[in-house]
């Protein structure tokens, strides 16, 4: 990987490459699996302007989780705020005033608290109620935090009904990085008797139905493929809500993932223990910080495979805590202090989630539109085999 190898030398160490056409092509493609559904990308997992925009020039939508993402919306594009929903559950009155002033239409609920608040400070928005489907398989089991069960809904609507609030439709999030798509089908069939519920009782047809995000990324070649994964979800739509329901959904991992390589140095070498540690300048506080909290795992690739015999390999992050190692006892050719590594798909909840722990260098962002599929290539044709 030649021009890798050049962009590490141009810039310097730690970067992330970022593919604009990357981006654009999963969640155009999303658009495509999905096409009745207006896909709201969560920020969370990469809080960029550069995203904003291109969601903007894909004719898309936003989900933001905080006052500090509503600002960077503005500061993007404007214009794409009437186009954002807020779906944090529990805001502060100010971020609920600041974001309707800023001209936020959509926030979700999940509690009489957070109703109560909203119909104090901003009655006329429009509201979801979140709704838990609690799943234990999830990635990240969202619902065991937010979400209310269907008994709680029905005294949730019932005083929301009563308030006067603005009750619009319901969310939920099945959970991160799920690997099957049951959890979102069984999800929309629950709804649709939740809204024959609503209206039985109530004689209020709700508007909107947003899918949350748990759309899979492909990190692993046995994980779930998007393409698949929507065409169940498809259905269930089509099937249960072909009534004229505003469909919406909030995909963040799926769309963010493929868009960032990231590019690290050896920078220090010791042999230790019968195996050699390398220390990189780039690790778990910094661009692969999604490894500390989820079970996910990113493969190191050198720019340049060579033919020497793998020896057994540690390889750590730049910081002085013990916790900091990308990966621990593969089997890897020999490197060498000043070798470039890279890893891919690592544009979800990674250098969102990196810390300033040390001070050390962060990682900078550089627009270079890469050819995954080349890369990919590239990576299954060396030789090497990890133990
Ligand atoms: C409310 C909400 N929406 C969307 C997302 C994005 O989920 P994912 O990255 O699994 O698509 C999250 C993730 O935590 C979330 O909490």
């Amino acid at each position: 990987m030649e021009s890798i190898k050049a962009l590490a030398e141009q810039h310097g160490t730690p970067i992330i490459l970022f593919s604009e056409n990357e981006f654009s092509r999963v969640y155009q493609s999303m658009q495509s699996y999905l096409p009745r559904v207006k896909h709201h990308f969560a920020l969370k997992p990469l809080p960029t302007q550069e995203c904003i925009k291109l969601i903007s020039a894909c004719d898309g939508y936003l989900d933001i989780a905080s006052i500090g993402e509503l600002a960077l919306v503005k500061s993007a594009d404007p214009s794409m705020v009437a186009r954002t929903v807020y779906t944090h559950p529990i805001k502060k009155e100010s971020d609920i005033e600041e974001a309707a002033r800023s001209g936020i239409k959509t926030m979700v609920a999940e509690n009489f608290t957070e109703l109560r608040k909203i119909m104090k400070v901003a009655p006329q928005m429009q509201v979801l109620l979140r709704i838990a489907f609690p799943n234990e398989e999830a990635l990240c089991n969202l619902s065991e935090r937010y979400g209310a069960d269907e008994e709680r809904f029905e005294r949730l609507y019932a005083f929301a009904h009563k308030i006067g609030a603005n009750v619009i439709g319901c969310s939920f999030h099945v959970g991160s990085q799920m690997q099957r798509p049951d959890e979102h089908v069984n999800a929309i069939v629950q709804c649709r008797r939740i809204y024959d519920w609503v209206f039985d009782n109530f004689g209020v047809r709700f508007k909107v139905l947003d899918i949350g995000g748990g759309f899979p990324a492909k990190y692993k070649k046995t994980d779930m493929d998007l393409e698949l994964f929507c065409i169940p979800i498809r259905q269930a739509l089509d099937e249960y809500f072909d009534d004229g329901t505003d469909l919406w959904s909030e995909p963040g991992r799926s769309i963010a993932a493929n868009c960032h390589v990231a590019v690290t140095q050896v920078i220090g070498k010791v042999f230790k223990n019968n195996r050699m540690w390398y220390y990189l300048d780039d690790g778990v506080y910094g661009t692969y910080a999604g490894m500390m909290y989820e079970e996910i795992s990113y493969d190191l690739h050198p720019t340049k495979y060579n033919e020497e015999e793998p020896i057994l390999s540690v390889f750590a992050g730049p910081t002085c805590d013990s916790i900091d190692v990308i990966l621990k006892d593969v089997m890897y050719q020999p490197l060498n202090v000043g070798d470039y590594l890279f890893s891919i798909r690592i544009g979800a909840y990674g250098w969102a989630s990196r810390t300033q722990f040390n001070l050390l260098a962060e990682s900078r962002i550089i627009p270079y539109d890469f050819d995954l599929q080349e890369i990919e290539e590239y990576i299954e044709e060396s030789e090497l085999v990890f133990a």
